[in-house]
């Protein structure tokens, strides 16, 4: 670490000058001094009292840039950053262009293991636990390309509510390997007790399984299924379990253990607030030795988790303020979020359930809900009638929405507002629904 740099009270300019003019500097180090700029400060309360405070969201909503031209109601394909994180990462894209392999290959080995111990901390998981990756889909796809526990007849468990090309690659699998696919369906309203009776019942009808993807929150309507509880009764009956976390961290505050899972993928480009180009692979300690490491690589021990992903050359500059985002993440507070992205839900569903021609999709009780839900009009569950209802929200009402088309009961509209996202504009939504009937 470079002293000059580790004075939060240099201003960006002098720093951004002093960059400049020195060959190599630590780029964690500058940063530290962007994420002092952040004068967010959380007033007294519960989160979910916070959750209320509009006062206080509009403050958070300017920390970061506006879509312009259309209220934008799908956060779920990937987030924004705050500014500071923006700002960081857009010095950190000019300090990597200007200082080329110079930094890569002498510094930025260092940046990288700060960032992953930044994610570890954050995950409550260890840093040898943590590796970065360039998004979910790296991380999940290798967990079930190198899962080595499979023989030909064995089964492998999906859902309908998992992540569409996850699914495709699990049926890939089983073509590959000779095993039996199954797929869990869940009502399109389901309890937390409905949804590990549906797995159980999987479980005991296919003792051949050996192996499940288990999604924390579903992309399709916002789901979140009772991970810990589905895993505990898979392990008992010797079936592995690989964790789609994709959608949920930052959007739910948990810890890595509350999840009761040995292997999860994550992003952290959605919840999380880094620049696009940035997952997650977490692997327990001790669970190795079932992953087999990239092909090619070698790890006699099994203790040497970034032997299981090749990342290659990557975004350096966003690896880099990974650290910048989470200390964002963390000062709004995971809690925070959580309840404020809870109750922009429920301003919008708790209008919609009592008008007759809309049906909403996802959780029955709360724990099964997220900030993330869905809609449709009732009986209309085609992909024809969700597109062209997806149209509506956006020519007719300006209210930017996508489809979803996985579900086992039929396409949905997603609703997915951000902490920068108005109550006015989820009642824009809320309006635009009653006009449809
Ligand atoms: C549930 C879920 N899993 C996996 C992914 C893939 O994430 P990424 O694009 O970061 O690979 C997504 C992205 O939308 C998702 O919602």
């Amino acid at each position: 670490m470079t002293a000059l740099f580790s004075q939060r009270t240099v201003s960006r300019r002098t720093l951004l000058k002093a960059m400049a003019s020195l060959p190599t500097l630590s780029l964690p180090t500058l940063l530290q001094a962007q994420t002092a700029e952040m004068t967010l400060s959380i007033p007294d309360g519960s989160p979910q009292q916070l959750a209320a405070d509009e006062s206080f969201w509009r403050t958070v909503g300017n920390y970061y840039d506006r879509t312009e031209g259309i209220v934008n109601l799908e956060h779920g394909y990937w987030g924004k950053m705050a500014r500071p994180v923006q700002t960081a990462y857009l010095d950190a894209t000019r300090f990597v262009n200007a200082q080329n392999s110079f930094y890569a290959r002498k510094q930025y080995g260092a940046d990288l293991r700060a960032s992953v111990a930044s994610v570890a901390e954050a995950l409550g998981a260890q840093p040898d636990e943590i590796v970065l990756t360039r998004n979910a889909t790296e991380a999940i796809h290798n967990l079930l390309r190198q899962y080595q526990g499979l023989q030909a007849g064995d089964g492998i468990l999906l859902a309908d509510v998992d992540y569409p090309s996850f699914k495709t690659t699990v049926r890939w699998l089983a073509d590959e390997r000779q095993l039996q696919a199954v797929e869990v369906q869940l009502p399109w309203r389901a309890s937390q007790q409905e949804i590990l009776d549906r797995y159980v019942q999987a479980f005991e009808a296919y003792p051949n399984l050996k192996l499940m993807l288990l999604t924390h929150v579903s992309n399709q309507h916002g789901l979140t299924l009772p991970v810990a509880a589905i895993a505990e009764q898979a392990k008992s009956r010797g079936i592995d379990v690989i964790c789609d976390s994709a959608q949920s961290w930052g959007l739910l505050d948990f810890n890595i253990n509350d999840l009761n899972v040995d292997w999860a993928g994550f992003n952290l480009h959605k919840w999380l607030g880094s620049p696009v180009g940035v997952g997650a692979l977490y692997m327990r300690r001790g669970s190795l030795a079932k992953i087999a490491p990239y092909p090619g690589e070698e790890d006699p021990e099994n203790t040497r988790a970034a032997t299981r992903i090749h990342t290659a050359t990557s975004n350096f500059a966003a690896m880099m303020v990974v650290p910048e985002a989470i200390a964002f993440h963390q000062k709004l507070g995971p809690a925070n979020k959580e309840a404020r992205l809870r109750y922009l839900r429920a301003a919008w569903t708790a209008p919609a359930e009592q008008m007759p021609h809309i049906e909403v999709l996802g959780g029955k009780d709360e724990q099964s809900w997220s900030g993330m839900g869905a809609f449709r009009l009732r009986g209309q569950s085609s992909a024809a009638e969700v597109n062209q209802l997806q149209q509506r929200l956006e020519n007719e009402f300006g209210i930017f929405t996508v489809g979803r088309f996985g579900l086992a009961d039929g396409a949905c509209i997603r609703i997915t507002p951000q902490v920068f996202t108005s109550l006015e504009e989820v009642q824009q939504l809320v309006a635009a629904l009653e006009q449809l009937a």
